[in-house]
């Protein structure tokens, strides 16, 4: 079964090829990084015109890429939350208009899904149930997955996402945009210790999540230190306050879904999500989980960015049990996972 996946929920317009579930044919990304960059931030209006211009040719690639055409693709599933209204539209309304004219089935896909089943793009997967933490630029959540399209959520921010920290932070640094693999890489050459930032564990019993407190404390701590003079105060250096802003989101991060793992007896740990790319937090999660007894499983970068293929691969398990969507659904701004069985 050849599924074709869109997504264009926030900035990046998406698309992607799979056989049979989880083989991955081709996966074609269009970043809007570049727009959105002097802006310390995604601009939604011009997000979306830009996935106007894009979404046409981003498809074509993909279907060009494996070697196919329309008719042979068995379905087409398209993200429909959560994300900007104005981006969902573009990817959707270009989904219902060609799954309309080829007469190909419709699959409405929910993003936190795709993120959460990313990992079985992998070749190397963890077997059903584990325990998953989506931390994106939109979203930091755990799951307990039990099965495909089966998720309990255990736990999420109450205020900011962790990439939504990374990006502050690195704009108030004035390091540009998207923040994470910049505060990454200065965080490799300086100390962790250097300054304690506050971690909001909220409670010990909690396993949801808060980073508006450090992402205050990072601009205060950034305002003195820049009327100081940067790096005559205190000896401080700007890689000092990136590495000590990164340990801080670490710690919680870490602490959490080991919690979370333990609680619902996992022996398989996921981490899914933009900010998964992070090397540190990889290298930092693996030690750590080994000693707790756990195996973690990460997708690959490409994987765990935005992409078509984790919503084609979702697509794949409501294709199969002829879950179609109508022509008439709508994309939804937010859109809890728990909501997705009323998806049509
Ligand atoms: O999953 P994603 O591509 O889009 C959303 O659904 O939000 O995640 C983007 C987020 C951004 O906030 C970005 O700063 C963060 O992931 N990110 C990272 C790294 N690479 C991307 N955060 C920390 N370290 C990284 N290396
Ligand atoms: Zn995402």
């Amino acid at each position: 079964m050849k599924i074709l996946g869109i997504d264009t929920s926030c900035d990046d317009t998406s698309a992607a090829v799979t056989a049979d579930g989880s083989s991955v044919i081709s996966n074609i990304i269009h970043s809007q990084v570049k727009l959105h960059n002097p802006y310390g931030g995604v601009v939604p209006e011009l997000a979306s015109r830009e996935h106007i211009r894009n979404i046409v040719p981003v498809v074509d690639k993909a279907l060009s890429s494996a070697g196919l055409k329309l008719p042979d693709i068995n379905a087409i599933a398209v993200t429909v939350g959560p994300g900007l209204i104005g981006s969902l539209l573009v990817g959707l309304y270009y989904a219902k208009s060609i799954a309309y004219f080829n007469k190909i089935p419709l699959v409405a896909v929910n993003h936190l899904e795709g993120h959460i089943l990313s990992i079985l793009l992998e070749e190397e997967h963890p077997d059903f149930p584990f325990t998953a933490l989506t931390v994106s630029g939109g979203h930091t959540s755990l799951y307990y997955v039990k099965a495909p399209g089966d998720y309990e959520l255990m736990g999420q921010t109450l205020d900011d996402a962790a990439g939504e920290a990374f990006d502050k932070v690195a704009k108030l640094l004035g390091l540009g945009y998207p923040g994470g693999a910049i505060i990454e890489s200065h965080a490799r050459s300086g100390r962790p210790d250097a300054i304690h930032f506050p971690r909001a564990y909220i409670s010990d019993e909690s396993l949801d999540f808060s980073f508006s407190g450090l992402k205050t404390a990072v601009a205060l701590f950034i305002d003195k230190w820049e009327r100081q003079g940067r790096e005559k105060a205190d000896n401080i250096r700007l890689t000092d306050i990136a590495a000590s802003f990164q340990e801080a989101v670490f710690d919680v991060l870490i602490d959490k879904l080991i919690r979370a793992g333990i609680k619902s007896s996992v022996s398989s740990l996921v981490l899914a999500g933009g900010v998964a790319c992070n090397r540190a937090l990889r290298d930092r999660l693996t030690l750590r989980a080994q000693k707790e007894g756990f195996t973690v499983y990460y997708p690959r970068p490409a994987y765990c960015t935005d992409n078509g293929a984790m919503i084609a691969l979702s697509g794949f398990f409501r294709a199969i049990r002829h879950d179609y969507a109508d022509y008439n659904i709508d994309v939804r701004s937010r859109f809890p996972v728990r909501d997705i069985k009323k998806l049509k």
